[in-house]
């Protein structure tokens, strides 16, 4: 994919969401090598930190409209400490599907709330969509809550679609809308 648009960078009170450079590489591996941190990935935590400078290396390829990732850096004292993405988008039908992941040191400060909070104001707002889906592993209590607090609807679980450290794993749907987003914000 090709660089299509000027990289849309965000900001909340304590978050600068940026693009993704090459010396995140460190930081992105304190999250992807973090075997709890991705108890609920698609993929196992990475072993080597060769595997997080690939992932990052393609994080830093954008395609504003189709797959985006931005990476979560601190205003005060600039450390990146995750990731926030959309993906499988559909501009004509007007959906995406978003993704976040946090250095576990910095869970539980609201600081997710902020990231997601500022990519869905753009998901709705400069992209126009109607429609922004989450797909969440049942047992992943701390991003059904996230996703809930911004008023998304389970809308269905898909039975064993992911078959990961040895056993099958459900996807839960959660779906949120550009009027449900309107009336809260
Ligand atoms: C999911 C994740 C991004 C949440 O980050 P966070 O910064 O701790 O989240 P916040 O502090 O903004 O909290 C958001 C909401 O989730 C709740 N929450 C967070 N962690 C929780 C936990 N372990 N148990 C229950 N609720 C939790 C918070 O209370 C808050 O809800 P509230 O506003 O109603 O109080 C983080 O846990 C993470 O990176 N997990 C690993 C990656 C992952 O699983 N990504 C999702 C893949 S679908």
């Amino acid at each position: 994919m090709r660089e299509l648009a000027p990289f849309p960078a965000l900001a909340t009170a304590r978050l600068r969401l940026r693009a993704f450079r090459l010396d995140d590489v460190d930081a992105m591996h304190a999250c992807y090598g973090d075997a709890e941190a991705m108890r609920f990935w698609n993929r196992p935590a990475h072993v080597r930190r060769s595997e997080t400078e690939r992932v990052v290396r393609r994080s830093t390829v954008f395609a504003p409209g189709k797959r985006l990732l931005w990476a979560v850096e601190e205003a005060a004292g600039g450390a990146c400490i995750g990731m926030v993405n959309y993906h499988n988008t559909d501009l004509a039908q007007r959906h995406a599907e978003i993704g976040y992941l946090l250095r576990r040191d910095r869970w539980g400060r609201g600081l997710a709330r902020e990231a997601v909070g500022a990519v869905l104001g753009h998901c709705f707002g400069a992209m126009g969509l109607h429609r922004v889906q989450a797909v969440i592993d049942p047992e992943n209590v701390a991003s059904r809550r996230l996703v809930e607090g911004f008023g998304f609807t389970q809308e269905g679980v898909l039975r064993e679609t992911l078959f990961l450290g040895g056993a099958w794993r459900d996807d839960v749907i959660y779906g949120l809308l550009a009027r449900e987003w309107g009336a809260r914000t």
